[in-house]
């Protein structure tokens, strides 16, 4: 239980007492008063008081309530972890886009590194990372209202993996799958025109690949052939098969996810992912004789797993040299089947394998090159892309630093424009649900329309 004298920012406060635990059984208090120009910040916890006083000074109204909810945030990160004695990789910092951050205090001109390690407390390695990624994101990183980036979302698998946070509908039992090809081509179609200076397509879903032939080659045409980074997300090697790619590699693609999420085939079956660990790997091969650089997905943090089944699917993936790797952190809702039985994996051994992947992968060449955080993470931690040097992917920096127009079609698909001198992005969503988003396609098209034409 929560109290706080600013409810505006009550979820935001929630947000980091979230990542303390289950907490149902404490009292929490978060007071902020003006004396003068200090903001002054008390906090209880059951009966536990403390006090914290900042300097406030600011600009405009934005940046007051942008101070604001730092410091009312910050006091209580810090009063969590005098009372629990334990601190949290990310510090005070919530939300899904450290990097973002990290560029609007070095637009200020202010040091970003000491922003985050002294203010924000987040922690020495991962404030290491996200200069890392700033760097490496330096040829890519451009802010230019005409760039854009076209994405396209196939929202069908094979089958649904008991993990997953995202929309997908088994492909079998869905009965309007020409009706939705008939409908993203439309949006498709639409959709080209509001393009100006195209950086990446991007295909992902889903599985893409789960789609027919006839239907996968309707979409590609649609798309037409482009000479810019083109990813199709296959993702799930037991639907990609030679055809599939063939016809990748007639219309430009040059980037395909191959992903094995683990190695472990007792993993794999438990998950209800249908291929073997062996399957990934021939796939993979099949995929690098097309001449396609790969991505692979990997999860940490994977039901059933340890240390050492994590490292032996880092290690695998390393050894075969794709030009990407994705660690992602396992993210379940509380209260979810799935959820509970990680909450037994001690987040420590989480961390442990984040941190192995990193010195692992920096080891054998690849660097982190983009970065985000999810809700229900476990150990609070994060997602994290690396690549060989110049095997960057742009379509993953831009939709994750929002500094290029993302043009995007299919049901659940989010559209956004942005304005990079003004600091201001909007949204469109396209429903989430199959039939209602063919039943709705014109004014999908209009809503996108006036989102970029006003
Ligand atoms: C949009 S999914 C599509 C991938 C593709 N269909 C596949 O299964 O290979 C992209 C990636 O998100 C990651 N992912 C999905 N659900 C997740 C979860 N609950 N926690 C962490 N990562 C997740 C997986 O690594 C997955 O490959
Ligand atoms: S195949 Fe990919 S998108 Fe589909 S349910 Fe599994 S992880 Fe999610």
């Amino acid at each position: 239980m929560l109290k706080t004298n600013y409810n505006e920012f009550e979820n935001d406060l929630g947000e980091i007492l979230r990542e303390f635990g289950e907490l149902s059984n404490y009292e929490f208090s978060v007071f902020g008063n003006f004396e003068g120009d200090k903001f002054i910040v008390s906090t209880e916890i059951n009966d536990k008081k403390c006090e914290y006083n900042y300097d406030f000074i600011f600009s405009d109204e934005l940046e007051k309530k942008r101070l604001l909810k730092r410091y009312l945030k910050i006091s209580l990160y810090k009063s969590l972890t005098f009372y629990f004695e334990r601190n949290l990789p990310w510090g005070s910092l919530t939300g899904i886009r450290p990097t973002k951050l990290a560029y609007q205090y070095i637009e200020n001109n202010e040091d970003f590194e000491s922003k985050f390690l002294n203010e924000l407390l987040v922690s020495k390695d991962k404030t290491e990372i996200v200069k890392k990624i700033i760097n490496a994101q330096k040829p890519y990183y451009e802010k230019n209202d005409d760039n854009c980036d076209f994405f396209v979302g196939i929202p069908f698998c094979p089958s649904r993996c008991a993990y997953c946070s995202f929309l997908s509908n088994e492909i079998a039992k869905e009965k309007n799958i020409k009706e939705y090809i008939d409908a993203l081509i439309k949006e498709i179609e639409g959709s080209k025109k509001l393009v100006k200076n195209l950086r990446s397509v991007y295909i992902g879903g889903g599985t893409p690949v789960s789609l027919k032939t006839e239907d996968f080659l309707r979409v590609l045409d649609a798309i037409g052939k482009v000479d810019v980074e083109y990813t199709v997300e296959a993702g799930r090697p037991d639907v990609i098969t030679e055809e599939n790619l063939k016809i990748m590699k007639e219309y430009g693609v040059t980037r395909v996810c191959v992903n094995p999420q683990t190695f472990s085939d007792e993993t794999l079956q438990k998950l209800g992912r249908r291929h073997t660990a062996k399957e990934c790997k021939e796939k993979y091969a099949l995929v690098k004789s097309f001449g396609f650089d790969v991505n692979m997905d990997l999860i940490a943090g994977l039901i059933g797993e340890d240390f050492d089944t994590f490292k032996n699917s880092l290690d695998t993936a390393i050894s075969l040299n794709p030009e990407n790797i994705t660690v992602h952190t396992l993210a379940l809702k509380r209260g979810s089947r799935l959820r509970e039985s990680v909450d037994r994996l001690t987040e420590n051994e989480v961390s442990k394998m984040v941190e192995y992947a990193h010195s692992a992968l920096e080891k054998a060449g690849y660097s982190p090159y983009y970065l985000y955080r999810q809700k229900y993470m476990a150990g609070n931690l994060e997602n994290t892309g690396y690549a060989k040097k110049g095997k960057e992917c742009i379509y993953n920096i831009d939709i994750m630093e929002e500094i290029a127009q993302i043009i995007a079609s299919g049901a659940n698909a989010v559209s956004k424009q942005v304005e990079n001198a003004k600091n201001k992005i909007e949204r469109v969503g396209a429903p989430k649900d199959i039939k209602t988003y063919i039943d709705k396609i014109d004014q999908v098209l209009d809503k996108k329309f006036n989102l970029y034409n006003k």
